[in-house]
């Protein structure tokens, strides 16, 4: 069996000002009636393949992402509740150290779509006899654009039908690389999602970055389950330094290897990821909640607070919730973020 690990801590910020670190991305249905949290558990969720998930999260969001699993009758087998996020490097090594050394562990962001349940499947399936051996195994995506938010994998020897070794991982390069990197044409993008035994992960994460695992492993000793709930010990995870399993494994670890696949994946990395991803009318237009659109096209409207009318624009997005309105051309929701820093400075 394989055991799924989904990571929920993220505060999905570019997708504000419907994430907020109250309620963010991952716990939000965006792209269908249930939160991507609920689409990532269902993915995962055939007994004969999969046993319980283990879900690692943000503790302020316990209830919810109890709520929202079992709303779908697939509760997690533990839900580990950091005191805060120390990123993904962290949060992957609690899970490693609460299953057993030989547990196969399908590491899967909580906020992506992939529209392709069987090919994501057999991609698994493809990389389960390199991991068994003890390889770290990533999920390669056809890169579309020179986009400097994903990690660029450098595909080289075949390994086993399916399967190549990774030669080089960069994560997040700078816009220049990338280009080049697309250029070169033997680039995938890593797609985020890992398999790997949890001695393999333990292993390069001890011999990369020591003092990580020691204070997660502190903080797991020292910590308390109350029923599914895992709660590490706060000052010793806090002690941990952040970094994302890109940055201090995937880099610098020898045997890691990529299954390409074609899955209809997407991140949903920004509002015109989700325009692009969304089912839109005749006009281009993709609506959500109440919304009243008369001579529009090519739009994103969404409301899940007032009414929106929109009249003779196009390709803009619109995003209103109870307290907060955005608008802006499509094609610029990366600058998302500039907004918030701008409200952060403003106190
Ligand atoms: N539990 C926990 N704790 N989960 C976290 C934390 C944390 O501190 N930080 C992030 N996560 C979760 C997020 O909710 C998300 O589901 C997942 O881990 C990945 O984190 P992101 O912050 O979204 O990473 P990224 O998008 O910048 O980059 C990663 O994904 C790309 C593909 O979408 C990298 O793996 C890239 O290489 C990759 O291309
Ligand atoms: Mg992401």
């Amino acid at each position: 069996h394989i055991t799924p690990v989904i990571l929920s801590g993220g505060s999905g910020t570019r997708l504000w000002p419907m994430s907020r670190a109250a309620k963010p991305k991952q716990l939000l249905a965006l792209t269908s009636t249930d939160s991507m949290l609920q689409l990532t558990a269902r993915r995962s969720s055939d007994d004969t393949r999969f046993d319980r998930p283990l879900v690692v999260g943000n503790a302020r969001h316990a209830e919810m992402i109890e709520e929202q699993l079992e709303a779908i009758s697939l509760p997690a087998a533990s839900l580990v509740l950091e005191p805060a996020g120390r990123n993904t490097a962290p949060a992957i090594a609690l899970a490693a150290l609460l299953t057993r050394p030989d547990a196969i562990l399908l590491v899967m962001p909580s906020d992506h779509v992939i529209n392709d349940v069987s090919a994501f499947r057999a991609a698994i399936e493809t990389a389960v006899p390199l991991v068994e051996d003890g390889w770290l195994v990533t999920f390669g995506i056809a890169p579309t654009a020179p986009d400097t938010g994903y990690g660029y994998i450098r595909r080289g020897e075949t390994l086993a039908p399916g399967i190549e070794r990774v030669e080089k991982f960069v994560e997040k390069p700078d816009r220049a690389t990338a280009e080049a990197y697309l250029a070169e044409g033997c680039y995938s993008w890593n797609g985020g999602i890992f398999l790997f035994r949890a001695d393999a992960y333990l292993v390069e994460l001890g011999r990369h970055a020591p003092e990580m695992l020691a204070a997660v492993r502190e903080s797991l000793d020292k910590g308390v389950r109350q029923g599914q709930r895992v709660y590490p010990e706060e000052a010793a995870f806090k002690a941990a330094p952040s970094d994302s399993i890109d940055y201090a494994v995937m880099e610098k670890a020898d045997r890691v290897a990529v299954v390409p696949v074609d899955m209809g994946w997407s991140d949903v990395g920004s509002w015109d990821a989700l325009h692009e991803i969304a089912p839109r009318d005749e006009a281009g237009n993709a609506e959500h909640g109440e919304i009243v659109s008369i001579d529009t096209s090519n739009c994103l409207l969404r409301t899940d607070g007032p009414l929106v009318a929109a009249i003779g624009v196009k390709d803009l997005i619109v995003i209103a919730t109870g307290d907060a309105v955005l608008i802006m051309p499509r094609g610029s929701s990366q600058d998302v973020k500039r907004a918030i820093e701008k409200l952060k400075a403003s106190g």
